[in-house]
């Protein structure tokens, strides 16, 4: 059996688990609970409820390494242990040099030795500042040109794979590793100290600027305009115009995770990707160099270890932000996102429009109690979004995940094809979904709806049959078919599936032949065209 990895079905990268299509439909945990296992208990109970397969866990530098050299996997183990009798599924999060553009998972040897160990100089000649965008807080964080440091975390990281090979290779529980979490700079678009100036003030690397030139068909619009107005080789700043030195800093974040990466995938290959706080204003406003879709590109070139670029997304524009992040072929991967008002229908509408990969929303146990942070905005959230003042319903929710996770192998084969399809309130009134005979119009009436979080996923299983999941639409079908120009319903079938086969609960008919969703239904639908 081939260890967890990816497969592009119709060019849509898929996770493939023990050689079957898995779609995860997890929860990222807090920063701190993996620490300890009691607490993990809860936290399973929670994701239970809300019908997930996966969680998402930090293992932390700090906790393996205590000492250089002498490693520890008895926390690890135990996690891993409980997942598998809990009959879930991991995603790690390798929290070494970086955590939210800050280092504070890196061991105390490491901390310490600031010779060997170099900090970011965001202001030259100071290994600490304060950012007066979150209140003048004091800031501090690795520097990406610290060769040793790359290597002690390489180490770090290739001794935690090389453990989870032993441990795992078989059963594999654990499903993906993230590389770091959240990485870049704060406090300025890049480093100042001597070394990074003279690097800046050097040219920049052929291959990089190749690539960049010959890659920029989906490029970001500004940093298009910064390529295409550049010097061909030279200098960062000649080469990238005002892009320079976001690139350079991005440049040398990627080149650093991708060593880590290697060394890591040299002991076990399980998938990596890596996470980001999303731009959300002037470069060093948020961690600078880290795998923003504006910098896809350069990531691809300076990281190709890594496997899927994702984004964290706490911003009210979350179909803006996923829409930015499918280009170039990589996939919808949400390791985390708000748990909102709007989550359940999110989860619905990543799988079914964007044949997403991974949907987690974070701190997901709190899902049916958020309550709105107001220091969200230091890790990257808008404290502002109305929707947090919303709750998601936990059995909603529930029926949503485990509905998705019934027909993963039926949802995987129409991945990057048009026979799998989904509509969403968020964006807008009402939606059309074509297939092969039959359209269907996504209705979101607010006099029906004043909850605006309705979704509707359509599967096409053959011309005249449909699998609907939904919730707060009403769907509404017609022909597409210019020789047929009429539709009518065969059957209209409640149920669910279990070990792959349907079972039908209902058999709809009469006053209830029509297609609406006022609760959580999963429907089969015959259909013909005449
Ligand atoms: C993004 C980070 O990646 C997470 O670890 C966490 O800090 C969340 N922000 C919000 O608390």
């Amino acid at each position: 059996m081939s260890i967890p990895h990816f497969e592009r079905i119709n060019g849509k990268k898929v996770l493939f688990v023990h050689d079957r299509p898995m779609i995860l439909s997890a929860g990222e945990i807090h920063n701190s609970s993996s620490s300890s296992p009691e607490r993990m208990e809860m936290l399973w109970d929670r994701a239970e409820a809300l019908g997930m397969n996966a969680l998402l866990i930090p293992v932390t530098w700090q906790m393996i390494e205590p000492e250089e050299g002498s490693f520890d996997f008895t926390l690890t183990d135990a996690l891993i242990d409980q997942a598998r009798r809990r009959g879930g599924h991991l995603g790690i999060l390798w929290f070494g040099s970086w955590k939210n553009g800050e280092c504070m998972y890196a061991p105390e040897w490491v901390k310490r030795d600031m010779d060997r160990f170099p900090r970011a100089e965001v202001v030259k000649g100071k290994n600490r500042t304060k950012i007066d965008l979150f209140g003048g807080i004091s800031y501090s964080t690795l520097s990406y040109l610290g060769e040793e440091t790359m290597k002690a975390d390489s180490r770090a990281f290739s001794a935690l794979m090389r453990h989870l090979r032993e441990k795992d290779g078989e059963e594999n529980t654990v499903v993906y590793v993230q590389v770091e979490n959240e990485s870049g700079v704060m406090g300025a678009a890049r480093e100042h100290s001597d070394r990074a100036d003279e690097a800046f003030a050097g040219p920049v690397p052929a291959p990089l600027a190749e690539y960049l030139r010959a890659n920029t068909g989906e490029m970001d619009e500004d940093f298009k305009r910064s390529v295409e107005g550049g010097m061909a080789a030279g200098t960062w700043s000649e080469v990238f115009g005002e892009s320079a030195e976001e690139v350079f800093s991005a440049y040398h974040v990627a080149s650093y995770i991708n060593a880590v990466a290697a060394a890591g995938k040299a002991e076990y290959r399980l998938p990596t990707v890596v996470n980001c706080w999303l731009k959300q204003g002037p470069a060093g406003s948020y961690p600078t160099g880290g795998p923003i879709h504006q910098m896809m590109e350069v990531w691809e070139c300076a990281a190709p270890e890594i496997e899927a670029f994702c984004p964290d997304i706490y911003v009210q524009d979350f179909l803006g932000v996923c829409d930015s992040f499918v280009k170039r072929g990589n996939p919808l991967f949400i390791p985390e996102t708000a748990n909102n008002g709007h989550v359940g229908s999110r989860l619905v509408y990543a799988v079914g429009h964007y044949h997403a990969a991974c949907f987690a929303p974070f701190a997901y146990e709190e899902i049916g109690d958020v309550k709105p942070n107001p220091f969200a905005e230091m890790f990257g959230g808008d404290s502002t979004d109305p929707l947090l003042k919303q709750q998601q319903d936990i059995a909603e929710y529930r029926m949503y995940s485990s509905t998705i996770l019934s027909m993963t192998p039926m949802l995987a084969a129409a991945y990057g094809t048009g026979r799998l399809q989904a509509a969403i309130a968020e964006r807008g009134e009402s939606a059309a979904m074509e297939f092969t005979d039959i359209g269907f119009t996504a209705q979101f009436p607010e006099r029906f709806f004043p909850k605006k979080d309705g979704v509707c996923l359509i599967l096409e299983e053959s011309p005249e049959c449909f699998y609907i999941l939904a919730n707060r639409v009403l769907p509404r079908f017609y022909s597409v078919n210019p020789d047929k120009p009429d539709a009518e319903i065969l059957s209209l079938e409640e149920g669910y599936f279990e070990n792959g086969e349907w079972k039908r609960t209902l058999l709809r008919n009469g006053d209830e032949l029509n297609l609406m969703a006022f609760e959580p239904v999963f429907y089969r639908l015959r259909i013909f065209v005449y």
